[in-house]
């Protein structure tokens, strides 16, 4: 196999109760194209890109980066060509950055005949959340990989867990065309917490899992509560009391911002729901004059995508 085009859905990050540690996978049409070639010069490049604006430079885009960790680890030299057709927006807060990031580490080992597990595939990843945002947060990029709803720890040994997806889970996404760079909205953050603070977020997180195994929504909808990083990020966000006011009226489960924002996440158990909570958003925003992007998606069971070989 010399050649592979995948497709790298978007994402949502921290799911209010597990900041760095949850993530889901959103279903298409949200999300990026890649095509990767092996080519014959040893030299890894980027030919081609389009959509939104991203460095061609490998050495300057987080494809570099994240490629550079995979090929230094694989030993041999071998090189590539890479297309990156950017769909969704750099500082959405969807998972931009992983998108490219796990793509390319996916694409790569499936071209070499998968030396790697998924596992090392995440801490290259990872390599390149750094390059994007000074994070090697495992997130966005571990759900891109496992696909469905996922949990991390990322200490010395990274451990990961696929969580079970309840069926009727529905989440809306709705996007404020303005960048908000991760790095900027990691650094609003304090280093510390209370203790009060941390254990009432710990039992969200606990019971949030739980929730999605027992498929007790009411659980689910009691955990999606941030206390210790949306107070001090939601200042950020546009319109964030009202989106997440409107989230309610509609009768979602639990709403909060998407990964490090601006895009704002709501979920619910009905697509009618689901579609109540879009009209709100909507309403929101309207008589501001901000673009917006706003989806409907289920839970994406089986992240990237093969799209042909
Ligand atoms: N967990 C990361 C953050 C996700 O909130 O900064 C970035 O998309």
């Amino acid at each position: 196999m010399d050649s592979i085009k995948i497709f790298c859905p978007a994402s949502v990050a921290n799911l209010s109760c597990g900041y760095d540690i949850l993530g889901l996978c959103l279903s298409e049409p949200i999300g990026d194209e890649m095509v990767v070639r092996k080519n014959t010069s040893g030299v890894l490049r980027i030919t081609k890109t389009t959509g939104e604006p991203i460095p061609k430079d490998i050495d300057k885009n987080l494809v570099g980066t994240a490629a550079k960790a995979l090929l230094k680890s694989y030993g041999t030299n071998v090189g590539f060509d890479i297309e990156i057709h950017k769909k969704i927006k750099p500082g959405s807060g969807m998972g931009s950055s992983a998108a490219s990031g796990a793509g390319i580490v996916f694409a790569i080992n499936q071209l070499l005949g998968s030396p790697f597990t998924q596992e090392q595939l995440v801490s290259f990843a990872m390599e390149g959340e750094k390059t994007a945002s000074g994070s090697k947060h495992p997130d966005n990029v571990v759900p891109l990989l496992f696909g469905g709803i996922t949990l991390s720890k990322s200490a010395e040994k990274l451990t990961i867990v696929k969580l079970p997806t309840p069926k009727s889970l529905f989440v809306t996404v709705v996007h404020p065309q303005i960048e908000l760079r991760t790095a900027d909205a990691r650094n609003v953050l304090k280093k510390n917490v209370s203790l009060q603070n941390a254990v009432k977020q710990t039992a969200n997180m606990g019971l949030f899992v739980s929730g999605l195994y027992t498929e007790n929504y009411e659980h689910i909808s009691q955990a999606l509560e941030d206390i210790l990083v949306e107070p001090q990020r939601k200042a950020l966000i546009p319109k964030f009391d009202e989106l997440k006011q409107s989230a309610k009226k509609a009768g979602a489960l639990g709403s909060g911002i998407s990964g490090s924002g601006p895009s704002f996440f709501a979920l619910s158990n009905a697509q009618g729901t689901a579609e109540k909570i879009k009209n709100e958003f909507a309403s929101v925003f309207s008589s501001l004059p901000i673009e917006l992007d706003i989806h409907i998606s289920k839970v994406n069971d089986e992240g990237i995508r093969v799209l042909s070989l």
